[in-house]
């Protein structure tokens, strides 16, 4: 059968050449990502697959994608949507996470990968998009949605679909975003709003 068990298969496979690259390939040479690598999480048959930056340290330390505060945001929308985090596919467009200064001392400081970061993984993300074949890709914010070569600001991206090599790709707030704005006057409402109408045409996409 070449079900659910060969697509796993060939993610596990790419996963592996990922960490590899972060030991001794291109990712490595950069000498600007962190060395844990962090792959993706959710379903190998899932419609809709969700695209953030780059893992932070709570990803780093549990070897998941968006399971930090902005991740815990990210669930609760992904439920809000009638789904559980296991049936949708969650990746980053850089696998590792950027290093500030030497990478030793940052705690929880966090930076947005440069192009070059998210050039080196792109490799990964096309050949994860190839193996799922979502029938929607959400891109989390400005910066993964630069690394699918989508450029603009959020604000004008969300209003119309875009593509990543004929899959049709969502841009909206990274939810991290949302969380910024609850600290600010208004507490985000707006924002929030809008990512929910961008929710509801994925959905009925
Ligand atoms: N933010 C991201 O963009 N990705 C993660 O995995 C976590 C937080």
């Amino acid at each position: 059968e070449t079900g659910a068990e060969s697509k796993r298969a060939g993610l596990d496979r790419l996963a592996e050449r990922a960490a590899q690259e972060g030991a001794n390939g291109r990712v490595h040479e950069l000498g600007t990502l962190r060395e844990v690598m962090v792959f993706a999480t959710g379903s190998e048959d899932a419609e809709i697959m969700f695209i953030g930056e780059a893992p932070g340290a709570e990803e780093e330390k549990q070897s998941e994608p968006f399971v930090g505060p902005a991740g815990q945001l990210l669930t609760k929308i992904i439920q809000a949507m009638g789904l559980r985090r296991g049936e949708v596919y969650i990746s980053n467009i850089c696998k590792y996470r950027p290093k500030i200064d030497d990478g030793r001392m940052q705690g929880s400081k966090n930076r947005a990968p440069t192009a070059a970061e998210m050039e080196a993984c792109l490799p990964f993300v096309v050949e994860e998009i190839a193996i799922v074949q979502p029938k929607i890709i959400v891109a989390l914010g400005a910066t993964a949605a630069t690394g699918l070569g989508i450029e603009g600001k959020v604000g004008s991206l969300r209003s119309s679909m875009q593509e990543f090599r004929g899959i049709p790709v969502l841009v909206t707030y990274h939810p991290s975003y949302l969380l910024r704005r609850e600290q600010e006057d208004g507490g985000g409402m707006r924002e929030k709003r809008l990512v929910w109408e961008d929710m509801m045409k994925v959905m009925e996409h």
